[in-house]
């Protein structure tokens, strides 16, 4: 079909790439409060015990589908999968319009926290004061949305630069800044007089908290930390040539993923309990205590500056995945332009993040099944379209899709002794695992 297909330059850009997907305010911003507010070490076992259990296979699964068939999400499972399964295709697709039109709004917030805190607006360790600030900015009609149409923009740039010189440069480039500043971070954190009673909240597993809804949202962020079940990294695996040998490639991903989940609560929760304040503040954690914390330490405004710098190069590399299945969709199977379709889909992600920006302010009433848009688009996103798209996933590559273990070990050449292991999990373990999470935390 039309031209050739565009690749990854190296191995060493798809794996940041992939990174660069998976790691995103999933990691930096919403782990760390789920994980403070869901019973600490607990919830984080849960978690990766749900990553080495099916969440890992998966991803080598969907990276896998992706680079057998060289083509969108809806193209690759109509390839191989023949009639009806392209809608897994088009789940993925839709879902990527769900997740932009709040995830736009989260980073927009970055973007305008970075400009806050350089221009002092923040600089009082009242909670009361700064919680005031956040909630102040964010009811606002006017500038949350603007800054989510900087961040749109921003990440329609990168894409339409196309993947080797779009997507594949930026994460290059942005993804090992990301670790960088992340470890300066965390060791300002823990040196900190007082760390350690963070480092024990964090780490000391308390069962008391754990339910079957526990077992949902550990589910839930999994996907999602992971970009599993919406043709994110089937997508990129699409770009792949078909001799890459994908599980090491899978393996760092999930590796780089999970350690960045983990490091995000030691670089947030230690600094919390050092001064004083509250963990459990939820999704304010990020946005009231920590420019708190920040103001309460020598050089703050400069680790906080940083700090929300990470956190937006964390929201942007994931934005870029989060649109191109789209786009890869629209230039595949429509023959649009890459140009076009970049700014008909960014275009339409942001005016569905509209109403998602302004649910914290004017369109706080408006709500459907009692959750105002934002957290409707969330909901939706985490807890159904992911896990529906994770399992239909699961269910296409154990059962239906007959050569996966053949291609998995490229046409059979490479010896990997656990790949019947793996085709077992997708076939049973996956499966069964997420309808039994999903059914006990909806049914229960
Ligand atoms: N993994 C990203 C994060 O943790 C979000 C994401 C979800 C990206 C789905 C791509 C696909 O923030």
């Amino acid at each position: 079909m039309g031209a050739a297909r565009e690749h990854w330059g190296s191995r060493f850009g798809f794996i940041m790439a992939a990174a660069g997907s998976a790691v995103g305010l999933g990691n930096v911003w919403r782990f760390p409060y789920t994980t403070g507010t869901n019973g600490g070490a607990a919830f984080l076992l849960i978690y990766l015990a749900l990553i080495i259990g099916f969440g890992f296979a998966l991803a080598i699964a969907e990276m896998l589908v992706g680079r057998s068939a060289q083509r969108n999400p809806v193209g690759a499972f109509r390839a191989l999968g023949g009639r009806g399964w392209p809608v897994v295709g088009y789940l993925g697709i839709t879902t990527g319009f769900v997740i932009l039109s709040f995830y736009a709004v989260v980073a927009g917030w970055t973007l305008a926290y970075i400009v806050m805190m350089i221009s002092g607006n923040l600089g009082t360790t009242d909670p009361e004061a700064l919680n005031q600030i956040f909630g102040g900015f964010v009811s606002d009609p006017v500038r949350p949305v603007l800054y989510s149409a900087v961040f749109m923009a921003l990440t329609g740039w990168i894409v339409i630069g196309g993947i080797s010189h779009g997507i594949e440069r930026w994460n290059k480039v942005l993804m090992p800044a990301l670790f960088v500043i992340l470890l300066v971070l965390v060791v300002r954190s823990l040196s900190l007089p007082g760390a350690s009673a963070g480092v024990d909240f964090y780490l000391k597993p308390d069962f008391s908290k754990v339910t079957s809804q526990t077992f949902y949202d550990a589910i839930a962020q999994a996907f999602f930390s992971l970009s599993i079940g919406m043709g994110t990294l089937l997508t990129y695996g699409s770009y792949l040539s078909k001799d890459e040998h994908l599980p090491k490639a899978a393996l760092t991903v999930v590796l780089i993923d999970s350690g960045v989940a983990i490091l995000a609560g030691l670089m947030i929760l230690p600094a919390v309990f050092a001064f004083g304040f509250n963990p459990s503040a939820g999704p304010g954690l990020t946005f009231v205590t920590l420019p708190a914390v920040f103001a309460s330490m020598p050089g703050g405004v400069f680790f906080g500056v940083l700090f929300f710098a990470l956190l937006a190069i964390a929201a942007l590399t994931s934005a870029v995945s989060i649109l191109e299945p789209m786009i890869s969709y629209f230039v595949d199977e429509h023959g649009t332009s890459r140009h076009r379709a970049v700014i008909v889909a960014g275009l339409v992600c942001f005016g569905l993040s509209v109403p998602a920006s302004l649910s914290f302010g004017p369109a706080a009433d408006v709500t459907i099944a009692g959750k105002n848009w934002f957290d409707l688009m969330d909901f939706l996103a985490n807890n159904v379209m992911l896990p529906l798209g994770g399992l239909l996933t699961a269910i296409f590559v154990g059962w239906i899709w007959k050569a996966a273990e053949n291609e998995l070990r490229n046409d059979g050449r490479l010896h990997l002794p656990w790949v019947p292991a793996w085709h077992l999990v997708l076939r049973f373990l996956a499966p069964i695992g997420i309808l039994w999470i999903m059914a006990s935390a909806l049914l229960f």
